[in-house]
């Protein structure tokens, strides 16, 4: 499973990929966020770069260094991550691992005042990166999203697969304590059917997924 990081399985691939959350402002001084440390996409990143890829890594904000190799590009918001992301292409493979805020709010242009009690928050959806991503003519070949559920995580996992269009998700099971944790455990959910995998630290997740993208590449 440890592939050689000298292997040069994704040599000559441009791998797109999403990490972190997203932040929605609700004034210069408050957000909305999602719940993301970014440890299982930097980790992707830092295995596709190892592997010999060309990878653009877009970052939600977080608190972890850039890994060795790879052209990271930061954004605060969803609608930020889309425009990143397609700059960025063309790309052969995109990895959205980021956990993107569903909705947004307007953001007031001045700092609301807790004297003036609660605000009234109106949401609109944000665009769905990887579901655009997926109807575009220079869609990359191999288009894979994860998600994190706190139930019935595989058939969630497979009615993604299907509305989203994507090639493959990796759905993770978030209900013990895997945010911001080191380690795993995923299930590889393609038309194909399910590949559970053993839980293992983020940075073997990453690599196993990897070799895996290399093996369909090839
Ligand atoms: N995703 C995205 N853009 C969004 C929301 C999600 O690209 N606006 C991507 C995520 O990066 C992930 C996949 O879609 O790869 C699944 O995200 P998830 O939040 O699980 O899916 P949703 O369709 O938003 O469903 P849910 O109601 O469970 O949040
Ligand atoms: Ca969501």
């Amino acid at each position: 499973r440890h592939t050689p990081a000298e292997s040069g399985l994704l040599a000559g691939k441009h791998v797109l990929v999403t990490a972190g959350p997203t932040h929605e402002p609700i004034d210069p001084v408050r957000v909305i966020a999602n719940r993301s440390s970014g440890k299982q996409g930097f980790a992707i990143a830092e295995a596709a770069a190892q592997a010999g890829a060309r990878v653009t890594l877009v970052s939600g904000p977080v608190a972890l260094p850039t890994p060795g190799g790879v052209v990271r590009i930061d954004v605060e918001t969803a609608q930020q991550m889309a425009d990143a992301v397609a700059e960025a292409l063309p790309a052969d493979v995109a990895i959205l691992v980021a956990a993107v805020a569903d909705w947004r709010v307007e953001a007031a242009a001045e700092k609301l005042k807790k004297s003036s009690g609660p605000p009234m928050l109106h949401f609109s959806p944000n665009p769905d990166i990887l579901a655009t991503l997926a109807a575009r003519p220079d869609r990359p070949s191999l288009l894979i999203g994860f998600a994190a559920e706190t139930q019935d995580v595989v058939a969630n996992g497979q009615a993604k697969l299907s509305s989203k269009k994507a090639d493959w998700i990796v759905a993770n099971d978030v209900s013990g304590d895997v945010m911001g944790g080191s380690r795993n455990r995923v299930h590889l959910v393609t038309t194909d059917g399910v590949e559970d995998w053993p839980e293992a630290a983020k940075e073997d997740v990453a690599r196993h997924l990897i070799s895996r993208i290399a093996q369909e590449l090839s």
